[in-house]
């Protein structure tokens, strides 16, 4: 038998219950023991649900119980979910997190503390939702230099541009739905300001590097700025708006960044809708292998972190290894980054953007009078920023991907 705990009785929480009692039969005949939930943390109660009488409200119930082998920690945010976790790790108990700020902010040290206490970190769920991206590139894809990701990495925001993009719907009205779907975070400004695929894809450039990435270093924009006119316009060109997360292996350094980007119809990315995410990852000898599933919600990344649970069950006083150091990775400067730039612009300054941006092709739409939009040539953040500086007129830009 292997008694487990779950830290946080919220959505994901419940969800790791509900996967483990659905699939019971199936997970135990997986670790080839029987699995029982023998507590689950919450501060609140829960009157007649079917685990009343796991509910503690004393963590120390649970990380004092040498029976716990396994916590799965979903709670999200930083404390007390940090503590919790290095005092399990000290006690010998492998944690299994959704948590990605705090995978996030201490993947490596709770790694590494987990290898000194030969048990072990895991954290499926903490990218992509029910998507395994980073069991494989632990363990698939370990023959590989992994030289670039690119991904949609959040399913709030996908939603929103999504529902948008189909529906005409209103920013605000969507971004309500995805909370009361529980895709969004309980803060849902982390979704929509592109903090979430921040952390994402610092998770992600760290296991790839083997080192740390300070997410705080990675250029970030989210969505809030994407209006309905925007996708006027990519529709006229064929095109369509995601939220992207890249990481890109350069000769000096990873670039990383979370822009809005419009991309064409037809690349796979593109057909990336609703709450589904994907992760685009490529190797140098094995090129473009993709990864596409549901980024969010209950079940999905409960599913994820039970994945984990029998991972560590199957492994019960063995650390398995995944390299992600302390060391520094190092993160070019954004502004070297080089893209072509979808602009708007009013068309009393289009004599000075023909000036600055020389001649382009102008894309004008009959429903939206007094404006006019334009891709440019490939150039660098730097470059863009300083013709942005010498026109007046620009309403917005979007970064294009080809
Ligand atoms: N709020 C997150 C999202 C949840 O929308 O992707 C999954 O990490």
């Amino acid at each position: 038998m292997v008694k487990i705990a779950v830290l946080g009785y919220g959505t994901v929480g419940s969800g790791v219950v509900e996967v483990i009692e659905r699939n019971r039969m199936l997970i135990e005949k997986r670790v080839g023991k029987r699995l029982e939930v023998k507590y689950v943390l919450d501060i609140r109660d829960f009157p007649g649900d079917p685990y009343e009488d796991r509910i503690v409200h004393d963590a120390e119930r649970i990380l004092k119980d040498p029976e716990v082998e396994i916590i799965c920690e979903t709670m999200g945010g930083i404390e007390p979910a940090y503590t919790y976790s290095k005092r399990a790790l000290e006690a010998g108990k492998s944690v299994c997190t959704s948590n990605k700020e705090l995978v996030a902010a201490h993947g490596a040290e709770l790694i590494a503390l987990s290898e000194k206490h030969g048990c072990n970190y895991l954290f499926e769920a903490s990218v992509g939702g029910g998507i395994p991206i980073i069991r494989p590139l632990n363990c698939a894809l370990t023959a590989e230099r992994v030289v670039e990701i690119t991904g949609i990495l959040n399913g709030t925001t996908n939603y929103i541009l999504t529902r948008m993009e189909k529906d005409g719907a209103d920013f605000g009205t969507v971004l309500k739905e995805a909370q009361q779907k529980g895709y969004a975070e309980r803060n849902p400004e982390a979704d929509v300001e592109g903090y979430d695929a921040c952390r994402k894809i610092a998770i992600l450039t760290s296991l790839i590097a083997g080192r740390t990435v300070d997410f705080g270093e990675i250029h970030t924009e989210g969505i809030t700025g994407i209006t309905p006119e925007d996708f006027q316009y990519a529709r006229a060109m064929g095109r369509t708006i995601k939220l992207l997360a890249v990481s890109r292996e350069e000769e000096d350094g990873y670039l990383a960044s979370v822009t809005p980007c419009m991309l064409k119809k037809e690349v796979p990315l593109a057909l990336v809708n609703g709450v589904f995410n994907a992760v685009s990852v490529r190797g140098n000898t094995l090129g473009e292998s993709m990864f596409y599933g549901k980024g969010a919600g209950k079940l999905p990344t409960a599913s994820a972190v039970v994945s984990d649970v029998v991972d560590c069950a199957r492994h019960l006083g063995e650390h398995m290894v995944c390299i992600w150091e302390d060391e520094p990775v190092r993160l070019k400067p954004f502004e070297e980054g080089v893209s072509r730039f979808f602009v708007r612009m009013k068309e009393e300054s289009e004599a000075e953007a023909d000036a600055v941006f020389g001649p382009v092709a102008k894309i004008r739409l009959q429903e939206l009078s007094g404006e006019y939009g334009f891709l440019t040539e490939p150039m660098t953040e730097r470059e863009f920023a300083g013709k942005h500086r010498k026109v007046s007129g620009m309403i917005s830009r979007i970064r294009v991907r080809d």
